[in-house]
C-alpha cells in the first residue's frame, strides 16, 4: 500500500502537476436525512475560522449550496455554474465562489442528475472529480464533500478522490434501523473506491447525529455499532437541537444563537482532525 501511495506522489512531482495536498473529508450514507449537508457545512464553516476550506456540493438537492449561500432558487442562480459543468469541464477553477475568507464553495442544482449521462457521453472515468480537483487541491487544507442519499456516481466520484493530505470519509448515522443496515453497503463502496483508485481512502469515523435522547433503542443502537464497527464511532453524539436546525434560515453571521447551534459540532471538529492527523500519509 505504502509503495502504490509514493508512486502516486512520485508520478505528480514528475509530471510536474500541483501538489495534492489538501486534506479531504466525504460526508456519505444511502439513507436520506442524517444530516450529512449540515454537518458537512457547519464543519466547513468551523474549520474555515483558522484555515482554507472549499466545500463540494455534490447532491443535486442543492442543500449544501443552499445553506452557505442563503440561495434557494439554485436551478436559475446557478445554471451552468456548478460542480456538473466543472467535472465536465475537468477543471474546479471556473465554478469556485467565494461564500467568506478562507470559505470556498462549488455548488450544485438539479441537473446534476445528467452527470452519469455525461460522463459515459465524455468517456469520463470514477476519478473525474480527481482530476477535476487536481488544478486547485494547493490552494486548500481542506476539502469538505456532501453527497446525496444514494451509492451513486456522486457518491463514488468523491470516494475516488485521491489527495496526498489524506482522503477521509464520515459515515452518518441517526440512530434509525435503515440507516444501520445502509452502513455496511456503504463501507463495502469505501473498500471498492480504496482499492480501484484512492489507496489511502481511510474511514475517519461513524458520526450519531439527530439522536433523539428520549429514545429508548439508542443505546443498544450504540452498542451494536461498537460492536459491529470497533472504534469507528466519534466519541461526540450530535443531539438534536432546534438551533441548529434554523442554521440554514438564519445563517452564521450575527446569528445570536449560533454558539448554541455549534455546541456539538465543535468537539466533533475537534475529534475529526485528531483522528484525520493520526491517520496522515507518511510523506
Ligand atoms: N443537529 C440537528 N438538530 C436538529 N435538526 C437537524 C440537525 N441536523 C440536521 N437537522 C435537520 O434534519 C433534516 C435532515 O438534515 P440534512 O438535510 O442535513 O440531512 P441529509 O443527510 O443531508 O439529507 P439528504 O439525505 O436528503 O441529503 C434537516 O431538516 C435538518 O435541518
Ligand atoms: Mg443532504
Amino acid at each position: 500500500m505504502i509503495r502504490v501511495v509514493a508512486s502516486y506522489t512520485l508520478l505528480y512531482t514528475l509530471k510536474g502537476v500541483s501538489r495534492l495536498t489538501a486534506t479531504i473529508v466525504t460526508f456519505g450514507i444511502s439513507k436520506g436525512g442524517c444530516s450529512k449537508s449540515t454537518s458537512s457545512g457547519i464543519t466547513s464553516y468551523l474549520l474555515s475560522q483558522e484555515e482554507r476550506v472549499l466545500a463540494i456540493d455534490m447532491d443535486g438537492q442543492g442543500n449544501l449550496t443552499s445553506f452557505l449561500t442563503g440561495e434557494y432558487d439554485i436551478c436559475n442562480v446557478f445554471e451552468e455554474k456548478t460542480v456538473l459543468e466543472a467535472i465536465i469541464e475537468g477543471d474546479a477553477r471556473p465554478y469556485i465562489i467565494r461564500i467568506q475568507e478562507n470559505l470556498d464553495l462549488i455548488p450544485s442544482n438539479d441537473f446534476l442528475a445528467t452527470l452519469p449521462r455525461h460522463m459515459y457521453s465524455k468517456g469520463l472515468k470514477l476519478n473525474a472529480l480527481q482530476k477535476t480537483l487536481e488544478p486547485v487541491m494547493k490552494d486548500y487544507d481542506w476539502i469538505i464533500i456532501d453527497t446525496p442519499p444514494s451509492l451513486s456516481e456522486q457518491t463514488i466520484l468523491p470516494l475516488s478522490t485521491y489527495s496526498e493530505g489524506g482522503s477521509h470519509v464520515v459515515i452518518m448515522f441517526d440512530g434509525s434501523m435503515f440507516a444501520y443496515y445502509a452502513i455496511p453497503k456503504f463501507i463495502e463502496m469505501v473498500e471498492g473506491a480504496k482499492e480501484r483508485y484512492n489507496p489511502n481512502l481511510n474511514t475517519a469515523g461513524i458520526l450519531f447525529s439527530l439522536i433523539d435522547s428520549r429514545a429508548k433503542e439508542n443505546e443498544v443502537m450504540l452498542e451494536s455499532i461498537e460492536e459491529d464497527h470497533p472504534n469507528l464511532k466519534f466519541d461526540t453524539i450530535i443531539k438534536r437541537k432546534a438551533s441548529t436546525r434554523r442554521l440554514p434560515i438564519a445563517g452564521f453571521d450575527g446569528n445570536p444563537e449560533l454558539k448554541n447551534a455549534l455546541e456539538y459540532y465543535i468537539p466533533f471538529v475537534k475529534e475529526l482532525k485528531e483522528r484525520v492527523e493520526q491517520k496522515q500519509p507518511q510523506g
